[in-house]
């Protein structure tokens, strides 16, 4: 993929976008089916660069996976690999560190240099506290002296889907109770996926439980759309007028699509059609169409079923008639970049009035001058986000930096022209 794609004002979207399996879910998958026994077959798994670092991960721990037709993990005891290098995902460390704590191995964990400065403190305090012993402090690299384990209560700060089934994940090896306690729900992949491999979770009360029962079976996994990634269709067919968009077969777990409901809110039609079940998680056919949007006011208790999407919102936002504010977002401050920073810095070099107070965002929204040049800051969802943004502007946009859109939608230029998105490689 070019490192500079330039976005262009786009005549209204129409057609079908077809959108990469789930990332949370890829990498869940692959990992559930090392830890089990006997054979897994993954349909459906993203092909990122992310999750191509987990596959690298489980084989430099010693785990057969395979590449066909469909993925295949063939489960088996962990053993020290070389030092693992995660890229750029936050979720190939911390679910691998959660992950191979049960073992009796040795492993360094590092990463680019984005991940090295993401924070690690959150994961380790709960993995010492269950009886690892971890080298190194708050970020990578960290190496793990894995070995027994013993039950945790853990009770997490802020919603994290990560932190939460690194501890589940190690928790599977462990001797004792092994339990959660979230703020605010946070999306339940690994819970609904530990069900699968024939783990019963227990949810009540903010409580996530770990059934006693925590032997794995190798089993098929059938993975949805990602609907991190279909939130730039939603977002680009919500902005430009006249548009219509579907995209078929996305993940509607309601815990992964605040994003809809907010878009629904401020103006936009969404219809869901054809919901089925495929390995314990909803999909369904997702048709999001333009109409005169209008600024909202979102909450913190928001953010949990949206956190990925805050880049997109704030797009919506500047084309909205008002002013629109977005609480509760320190937890955006630990992404791939300062999120935060980086929404109110590429908002504001297109002309957009956008500020931070605190954990909050506000965002006026009028007309939108675009013909800016962005840095993605090393970060994939701003790069699309600002060339979500470009396509709807007064002028073109360009994104430099912009290979980090491989890291999760390595397919996001083709498949936002095949609906009429005016997208080009520059040199
Ligand atoms: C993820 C959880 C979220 C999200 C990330 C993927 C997951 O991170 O931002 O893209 O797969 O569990 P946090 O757990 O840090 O909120």
């Amino acid at each position: 993929m070019s490192g500079r794609l330039r976005a262009s004002p786009s005549g209204p979207l129409h057609g079908v976008a077809q959108v990469p399996g789930d990332k949370s879910i890829s990498h869940r998958a692959l990992i559930l089916g090392a830890l089990a026994e006997g054979k897994t077959r993954i349909a459906g798994l993203l092909e990122s660069e992310d999750v191509m670092a987990t596959v690298r991960a489980l084989r430099a721990f010693g785990i057969e996976v395979r590449h066909g037709e469909a993925w295949r993990v063939v489960g088996g005891e962990w053993r020290s690999p070389a030092s693992i290098d995660c890229g750029n995902s936050g979720s190939t460390a911390r679910l691998l560190m959660g992950a191979a704590a049960g073992f009796a191995l040795r492993a360094t964990f590092t990463g680019d240099t984005s991940l090295r400065r993401r924070p690690m403190d959150r994961l380790i305090a709960p993995l010492k506290a269950m009886g690892t012993r971890i080298d190194g402090e708050e970020h990578l690299p960290l190496t793990l002296h894995g070995g027994a384990l013993h039950g945790i209560a853990h009770v997490n700060r802020f919603a994290s889907a990560q932190l939460k089934t690194a501890v589940l994940l190690a928790g599977l090896r462990a001797e004792g109770e092994v339990e959660v306690i979230e703020p605010n729900p946070s999306r339940d992949h690994g819970e609904i996926m530990l069900g699968e491999f024939g783990c019963a979770v227990e949810v009540a009360d903010g409580r996530v439980r770990l059934g006693r029962q925590r032997r794995l079976t190798g089993t098929t996994i059938r993975i949805g759309g990602d609907p991190s990634s279909a939130a730039f269709v939603w977002t680009a067919a919500s902005i430009l007028p006249g548009s219509a968009v579907e995209t078929p077969g996305v993940l509607v777990n309601p815990l992964r699509i605040g994003l809809l409901d907010a878009l629904k809110a401020m103006g936009a039609e969404v219809v869901i059609t054809d919901r089925q079940m495929q390995s314990g998680e909803w999909t369904g056919d997702v048709r999001v169409a333009a109409g005169p949007l209008r600024g909202i006011h979102l909450p913190a208790t928001r953010v949990p079923a949206m956190i990925d999407e805050y880049p997109l919102i704030a797009v919506a936002a500047a084309f909205a008639a008002g002013t629109s504010r977005f609480d509760g977002l320190a937890e955006l401050r630990t992404k791939e970049s300062d999120r935060l920073a980086a929404i109110v810095a590429g908002l504001t070099a297109c002309g957009v009035a956008a500020r931070s107070e605190g954990d909050s965002l506000i965002v006026g929204g009028g007309a939108v001058p675009g013909g800016a040049s962005i840095g993605s800051r090393g970060d994939h969802r701003i790069a699309m986000a600002m060339l979500t943004l470009g396509l709807a502007a007064e002028r073109p946009v360009t994104v430099d930096g912009a290979e980090m859109i491989a890291t999760s939608f390595p397919v996001f230029a083709e498949v936002m022209r095949s609906i009429g998105a005016e997208i080009d490689e520059l040199e």
